[in-house]
């Protein structure tokens, strides 16, 4: 029997990288799987992906950072499915370790709806319906290293991370108490080479480049690194971890 046997999943950001490697893994683990994307063409190759292995897939063409986009996507979970168990807020853009110098109000604006006020809307939605049912439910938030430290993505980006960290905790915090069914947890992956990682690197911000250039080395991983931390923040295996932060990122951080 997979670990999410009987539980209905949205994963947002679904198309490509990890939230694919989310949606897949999720579905193979028994999950029902509601895919949320803005890109047609992807969300459409992840259902067709699922749906050729025999697994339980619907898709909906969701912007996270238009609030009736977000409520229509919990209304699909709920309408084909009859309930809701876990969130993964996966959906995100970077913004070329812009500097806060040459951020524009346009792009910052772009950054946050995406970053932030997305997940801000889904929580507040599954939120709701977890109260009503007696089982609860989770969500699992993909923030970043970028969450918690200074260099690893541009000014917003940087704030948009660590605001996603805020909202877990005050999620589980406010929610947790009753036997915590209702659980709230973030992943803060290192870097992962996906769509995101695989721009052109010509847009990057010259100031942030510096700062990130500093750094150093580091391990890249895979969205199947990722997919599997969602995986066990998902699942019963974790049923006693509530408002914490999974750092996934071989070690960059530690040293
Ligand atoms: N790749 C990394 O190194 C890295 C590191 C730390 C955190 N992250 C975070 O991981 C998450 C997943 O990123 P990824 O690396 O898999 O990138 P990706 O670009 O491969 O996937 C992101 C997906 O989100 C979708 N998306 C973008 N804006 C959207 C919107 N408004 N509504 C719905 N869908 C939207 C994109 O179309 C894309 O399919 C992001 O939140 C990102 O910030 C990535």
């Amino acid at each position: 029997m997979g670990k999410l046997e009987g539980k209905v999943a949205i994963v947002t950001g679904a198309g490509s990288g990890m939230g694919r490697a989310t949606s897949i893994l999720y579905a193979k683990e028994g999950a029902k799987v509601v895919l949320a994307e803005f890109n047609e063409v992807s969300l459409n190759e992840t259902l067709e992906e699922i749906k050729s292995t025999g697994g339980h897939a619907v898709a909906i063409k969701t912007d996270v950072s238009k609030e009736a986009d977000v409520e229509a996507m919990i209304k699909k979970a709920l309408d084909e499915f009859g309930k809701l168990d876990i969130l993964a807020n996966v959906a995100g853009i970077a913004d070329d370790l812009t500097s806060i110098e040459n951020y524009t109000n346009e792009l910052f604006e772009r950054v946050m709806a995406v970053n932030v006020n997305g997940p801000f809307y889904a929580s507040r939605a599954a939120v709701k319906v977890f109260k009503e049912q007696e089982s609860g439910g989770t969500i699992i938030n993909v923030s970043s290293i970028a969450g918690f430290l200074g260099a690893r993505g541009g000014a917003a980006y940087t704030m948009s991370k660590h605001a996603l960290i805020g909202l877990t905790r005050h999620i589980a915090s406010f929610y947790g108490r009753n036997n915590g069914k209702i659980r709230a947890n973030a992943i803060a992956p290192g870097s992962i080479i996906t769509g995101m990682t695989k721009k052109d690197p010509s847009h990057i911000d010259k100031i942030g480049m510096e700062a990130f250039s500093d750094l150093g080395p580091f391990n890249s991983g895979v969205p199947e690194d990722i997919a599997t931390s969602a995986l066990f923040l998902a699942s019963d295996d974790s049923k006693f971890i509530n408002g914490e932060v999974l750092t996934v990122d071989s070690a960059w951080t530690v040293r």
